[in-house]
């Protein structure tokens, strides 16, 4: 056919073919039937050309134009169910509301068991009035032996095997040294806790690291008495543990405390010792430049890895250390 009608309808029906399956929406595609098939559309206005045609020709580009007509039509149907078919789809998406989903959970982090224990033991300190302090673990000889009445030949430094620098310094063998170096800085009345890592050449074993943590206690004020410690560390205990775990206080020796006394807590069906204290010696005030005929004070030290074992029933310290979160997660 080669008819110039014919070949207007047939560019029509392309084009017409092209911009339906193009067609994004519902509004688009009425748009298109009235542009195409409409009263005034293309279609129509071809068809008025048809009045030149001979007989012959007519209903020959008559035939051709309902084809046309009836397949774009079709066309334009199966085009709208689809744009139907996926409006709704989409609403639906849009509005589904799962209630039985599960929310979105982030992996929750927690603090260390020990930070957890340390805390716990600041907290109750600050609230029988205590300040919180702290020093550096790289100490001097003065700070860490000699100002807490340790002098370099004494045998009491065989009982904390040191790690020392190269420079001389060393790593702090407990907390005791920031006693020193507070009372420098302050005068009494005085009421700290301080707490800290702290390192010695031990052997590890189920009880001792090389680097654990204590917390040092320190009151000087005038007056004070083997009493007020004694009822403070009740106290403490009492608040840490509750009031059910067998205590022992035991007489024992530092260099820097005179009495000196050890407590030792149940454990595992033992006692295990949490604690060095004392009243803090005379010669440490002096040290200072206190007044002994003025004041008196008591201090003590805590192995917070041994807290948090009698707390927990921790069988072994170095589960503190391995960063298993098996076992972390249940703190
Ligand atoms: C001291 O370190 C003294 N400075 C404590 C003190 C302070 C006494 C103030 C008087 C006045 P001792 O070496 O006993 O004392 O250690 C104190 C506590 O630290 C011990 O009772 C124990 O609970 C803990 N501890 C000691 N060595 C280790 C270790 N290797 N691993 C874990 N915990 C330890
Ligand atoms: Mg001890």
């Amino acid at each position: 056919m080669t008819s110039p009608l014919a070949i207007e309808l047939q560019t029509l029906q392309s084009a017409a073919q092209a911009a339906i399956s193009a067609a994004t929406d519902l509004p688009e595609l009425e748009r298109l039937r009235v542009h195409y098939l409409g009263k005034k559309g293309e279609l129509s206005l071809i068809l008025k050309g048809m009045g030149k045609l001979g007989a012959e020709e007519r209903p020959q580009i008559g035939a051709v134009a309902n084809e046309v007509k009836e397949a774009l039509q079709n066309q334009l149907e199966s085009r709208k169910q689809e744009l139907q078919e996926a409006e709704i789809a989409a609403r639906l998406a849009a509005e589904t509301l799962d209630v039985t989903m599960p929310g979105v959970s982030r992996p929750q982090g927690r603090s260390h068991p020990l930070t957890q224990t340390i805390d716990r033991v600041l907290d109750i300190f600050v609230g029988l009035g205590y300040t919180v302090a702290t020093g550096p673990q790289v100490e001097t000889d003065y700070y860490n032996f000699e100002a807490l009445n340790i002098p370099a030949d004494h045998p009491a430094r065989d009982m904390q095997d040191t790690f020392f620098l190269a420079d001389g310094r060393l790593l702090r063998t407990h907390t005791s040294p920031v006693q020193i170096r507070y009372m420098e800085t302050h005068q009494p009345p005085i009421r700290i806790v301080a707490p800290g890592r702290v390192y010695r050449r031990d052997t590890v074993d189920a009880t001792h690291s090389a680097v654990f943590h204590q917390v040092e206690l320190l009151a000087v004020d005038r007056g004070l008495k083997f009493t007020d410690l004694k009822g403070t560390l009740e106290e403490f205990v009492r608040q840490m543990f509750g009031e059910s775990l067998p205590v022992r206080f035991r007489a024992s020796y530092f260099p820097f405390t005179e009495p000196s006394a050890e407590v030792d807590v149940q454990w595992r069906g033992k006692w295990l010792e949490v604690m060095g204290c004392g009243m803090v010696d005379p010669n440490v005030l002096q040290s200072v430049g206190y007044d002994p005929e003025i004041y008196a004070g008591f201090a003590a030290g805590f192995g917070v890895e041994r807290f948090a074992m009698v707390l927990h029933q921790i069988d072994d310290i170095r589960r503190l250390y391995a960063s298993d979160l098996r076992f972390l997660r249940q703190f």
